[in-house]
């Protein structure tokens, strides 16, 4: 499965003649297409490419006997069932794209997709989209932003496209940008490690490491924008699908 993972933007979600997920969000496109990558890996030996293999099961009514909601079906897919189904620890991104993909797989058209590649997507990880100027995965890299060695384990994928396209608006708490000041005048500018109530850890933006106590600074703000630089119109739509593709891949060990 490796290497190849499909996705798109601009695939349709539950038409309006099928059943309405009992969800708030409709489902990203992209955690659609990602989850058939996962249904092909870990479910069609036994549901069927169709998913109406076993008696009883039909996976592509998008409506389930053991689940309403979608937290009932995550929990019905980790812990499994007496009657044969087996328990499955599936990473966030995972859960996040087999639920997606079983919401709609009625209306998910494989021919439709394009495909992202991994290993392409590699390429401009490390070339044309300059990640690691910033970035850090295994021992390679910047640690300007986060460590992204195991992204691909705990963000959906329908998340890591819009981090792509529009940092700010997927930025965790601990990830934003800090200013501190000292008492003695000295400026920092970088992202927390660690922070508790007395004392701050902070890497800047020349990768030195600050080891700070609270009481000795003059000023501390927290930024609500990332400083990561958006790649709408810097990469194509496919080269963003295959740095996706490459990230969903960073699963850590
Ligand atoms: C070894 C065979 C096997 C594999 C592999 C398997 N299943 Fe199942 N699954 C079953 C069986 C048998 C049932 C019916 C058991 C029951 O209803 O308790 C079932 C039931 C289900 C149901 C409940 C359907 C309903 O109407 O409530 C869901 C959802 C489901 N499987 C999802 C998955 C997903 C997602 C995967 C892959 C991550 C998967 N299954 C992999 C055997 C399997
Ligand atoms: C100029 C520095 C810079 C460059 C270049 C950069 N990033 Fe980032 N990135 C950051 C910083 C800082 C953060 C933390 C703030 C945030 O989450 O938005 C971040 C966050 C992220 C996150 C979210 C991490 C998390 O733990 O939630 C992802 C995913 C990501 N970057 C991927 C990429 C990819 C892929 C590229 C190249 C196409 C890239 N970045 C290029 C600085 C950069």
């Amino acid at each position: 499965m490796r290497g190849m993972v499909f996705w798109t933007i601009s695939l349709t979600v539950a038409s309006a003649q099928g059943p309405v997920p009992p969800h708030d969000n409709p489902y990203a496109g992209v955690d659609i297409a990602y989850g058939a990558t996962v249904y092909a890996a870990k479910c069609v030996t036994c549901h069927g490419a169709q998913g109406d293999a076993i008696g009883g099961v039909n996976l592509r009514s998008g409506t389930f006997r053991n689940a309403v909601i979608d937290r009932d079906l995550e929990r019905f897919i980790r812990n499994g069932s007496t009657a044969g189904m087996p328990a499955f620890a599936l990473d966030a991104a995972d859960m996040a794209g087999i639920v997606a993909y079983l919401r709609n797989m009625n209306a998910f058209d494989a021919a439709t997709v394009k495909t992202g590649d991994e290993a392409r997507g590699r390429g401009i990880f490390l070339g044309k989209g300059a990640c690691t100027e910033c970035h850090r995965i295994d021992l390679g890299g910047s640690r300007v932003g986060p460590n992204l060695s195991d992204i691909g384990a705990v963000r959906s994928a329908g998340s890591l496209q819009r981090s792509l396209v529009d940092p700010t608006s997927q930025m965790m708490p601990i990830n934003r940008p800090v200013r501190v000041v000292t008492k003695d005048g000295a400026i920092i500018n970088g992202r927390r490690l660690n922070e508790d109530t007395y004392s701050l850890q902070i890497i800047d933006d020349h990768e030195r490491l600050h080891s700070l106590v609270k009481a000795d600074l003059r000023e501390f703000t927290i930024s609500k924008t990332s400083p990561m630089p958006s790649y709408k119109g810097k990469l194509s739509d496919d080269e963003i699908g295959d740095v996706l593709a490459y990230l969903l891949s960073l699963k850590g060990r």
